[in-house]
């Protein structure tokens, strides 16, 4: 009874040493703590010895009860750390509170844009924001020898194309999407191409390395600078209120001809002249014209027969005006002090 004893206490705590998880040891415990364990069995037969056995052996079985016992709690809670970890937790505090992030101010504006021009029947597209030179200059008319395409002048990017230059750039404006939707969509189109670009630009309170554009584009028979005027005067009414005048001055930009600027009455002090304004009573938002024939062909399209209008404007611009925002670097800076603003 001795060595029975002794071997299932052996047996017991080899087990014991290898159980992985809570429905092992409850299995285990089943099976050698029960009522109708081997160990209980071998407890209740003490009563029967003689009364010098009985005391001998009464006391082992003790000894060997407390161990096991002690052994299995041990076990227990092991297993109750491992898959309950505790912690510092204080489980009677209340929850963390979820917190809901918000659309960033550019987004905001950006949206608005695109579902006044989605009311017109503008398509919303979206082109690479890695382009190459041809999309990004040659296509849009720039002469090759323009400073904008200087290695210095932008970040252009260490891709050679297949006549072994180096001709990819991160975007500096949204016009080459002009081109693609041309080529894509063929004439009539009318469309905005908002999104991302990138200048290598000494960065200060009004100029940022990575900022926004809104690109436009109507195509079609007999379309004209009045339509270009019509629409540009819409969107203004839009952003700045409807007593909000255009004006549009000369401008050259190679991709247009006639070119031009379009400057809103400045929405702080209604055209009377302010700080914002720099005393002009204007705000010089966009650039635009008719598109250059030359570009319509690079898109793909008969410039005898269609004609069309485009223009851009900085999304960022937009934003600082409408909020009175006087650094651009904000925008980009993640700080949440500056963008719960919003
Ligand atoms: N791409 C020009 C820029 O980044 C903005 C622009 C001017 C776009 C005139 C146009 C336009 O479509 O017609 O400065």
């Amino acid at each position: 009874m001795k060595e029975k004893l002794l071997k299932l206490k052996e047996e017991i705590i080899s087990k014991l040493a290898e159980v992985k998880d809570s429905k092992n040891l409850k299995d285990l415990e089943e099976k050698y703590f029960s009522r109708k364990s081997e160990f209980n069995d071998i407890l209740k037969n003490i009563k029967d010895l003689n009364d010098d056995l009985k005391k001998e052996f009464g006391q082992l079985a003790n000894n060997v009860k407390l161990e096991l016992f002690k052994s299995l709690s041990e076990i227990k809670s092991k297993i109750e750390n491992k898959e309950n970890p505790k912690g510092d937790v204080d489980p009677t505090l209340p929850a963390d509170k979820a917190e809901f992030g918000h659309l960033h101010p550019i987004t905001q504006i950006r949206n608005e844009i695109e579902s006044l021009f989605s009311s017109m029947g503008f398509m919303v597209l979206d082109g690479p924001e890695l382009e190459s030179d041809y999309y990004n200059f040659t296509a849009l008319n720039f002469a090759p020898h323009h400073p904008a395409r200087e290695m210095q002048d932008t970040f252009f990017v260490d891709i050679k194309n297949k006549d072994n230059q180096y001709d990819m750039v991160m975007r500096t404006h949204t016009s080459p999407v002009q081109i693609r939707a041309m080529k894509k969509y063929g004439a009539p189109l009318s469309a905005i191409m908002p999104g991302r670009c990138f200048r290598n630009e000494a960065t200060d309170a009004r100029h940022e390395h990575t900022f926004y554009q809104v690109e436009g584009i109507m195509i079609g028979e007999n379309i004209s600078f009045a339509h270009l005027k019509g629409v540009l005067e819409l969107v203004g009414k839009k952003l700045y209120g409807k007593n909000t005048k255009l004006r549009m001055r000369p401008k050259y930009y190679p991709f247009v001809e006639p070119g031009s600027n379009g400057e809103y009455t400045c929405f702080l002090c209604a055209g009377k002249g302010c700080r914002v304004c720099k005393h002009t009573g204007w705000l010089e938002i966009l650039g635009c014209g008719m598109i250059h024939p030359e570009v319509l062909k690079n898109g793909g399209i008969d410039s005898e027969k269609y004609s069309g209008f485009a223009f851009g404007f900085g999304l960022d611009r937009l934003v600082m005006l409408k909020y009175n925002i006087d650094d651009t670097r904000l925008f980009n800076s993640g700080d949440l002090r500056f963008l719960k603003q919003f």
